[in-house]
């Protein structure tokens, strides 16, 4: 489908945080977990919707580092959707040729869980489609301060450098995001993509992540589109 007439730049990778699952919920009466459950199908049309438009990168950040001190009967039912999103969801990704990949800290999380990303990974590997990223138990600071430790095990010699830190990220073989989209009304980066989104275009909408579909990434694409990118120079 293009977008502008197919006129428009497409971003290579998008970053997304989908916030507004709860206040979703909220609106309608409904359970914290009945947002969540919304936001995963969301998520699944987004990726489509993605994959249309051309984009080769989506990152959605699902967890992360904080999200651990939400009530457990909340994280309880939040890894029941990961564990629900890698048995039945991942073959229909692959059927579409996309590849996935988790970041984040896995250790975290139970065996099954760990063993279900690595199936997921492993069995996509060779997907070209589009490479989704989700980002779970995941921190921007976390990220870097693991880099660092890393270069201090290995007895990296100072002074270090940008591209010494970057080779040491989580992944750094996926190029940084050209455009992030938060939902869900707040304006703040929420330890997402630290390193990574610091010369990206920042794109917020009021919509709650559950209502987020084609329409707003297309307006989202738009936006980015239009605008000029300097990375600091005149
Ligand atoms: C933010 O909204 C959303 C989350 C913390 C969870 C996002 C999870 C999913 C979209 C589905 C799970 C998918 C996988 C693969 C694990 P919020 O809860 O902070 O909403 P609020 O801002 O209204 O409180």
């Amino acid at each position: 489908m293009p977008i502008d007439g197919g006129s428009a730049k497409i971003p290579a990778h998008i970053g997304i945080i989908m916030d507004g699952n709860r206040r979703w919920a909220k609106k309608r009466g409904l359970p914290a977990i009945a947002g969540h459950r919304a936001g995963m199908k969301a998520l699944e049309k987004i990726i489509d919707n993605a994959n249309e438009f051309g984009v080769k990168y989506l990152s959605l950040y699902a967890f992360s580092t904080e999200n651990w001190k939400r009530n457990p009967l909340e994280v309880e039912g939040l890894m029941g959707l990961f564990r629900l999103y890698l048995k039945d969801k991942v073959e229909r990704l692959c059927a579409r040729g996309a590849r996935i990949r988790f970041v984040g800290k896995m250790d975290a999380f139970d065996g099954d869980i760990r063993e279900g990303v690595r199936e997921a990974e492993e069995k996509t590997v060779r997907n070209g489609a589009i490479e989704v990223i989700i980002c779970v138990n995941y921190g921007g600071r976390q990220e870097i301060v693991d880099a660092v430790n890393r270069l201090i095990a290995e007895r990296m010699e100072s002074p270090v450098t940008e591209d010494a830190v970057r080779s040491k990220l989580y992944a750094p073989d996926i190029p940084d995001p050209d455009l992030i989209i938060r939902t869900g009304g707040e304006l703040r980066m929420s330890n997402f993509w630290l390193w990574e989104g610091a010369y990206s275009e920042y794109y917020f909408t009021d919509a709650y992540w559950p209502e987020f579909g084609g329409k707003e990434l297309q307006l989202a694409i738009s936006s980015f589109s239009e605008r000029e990118r300097r990375y600091g120079a005149t």
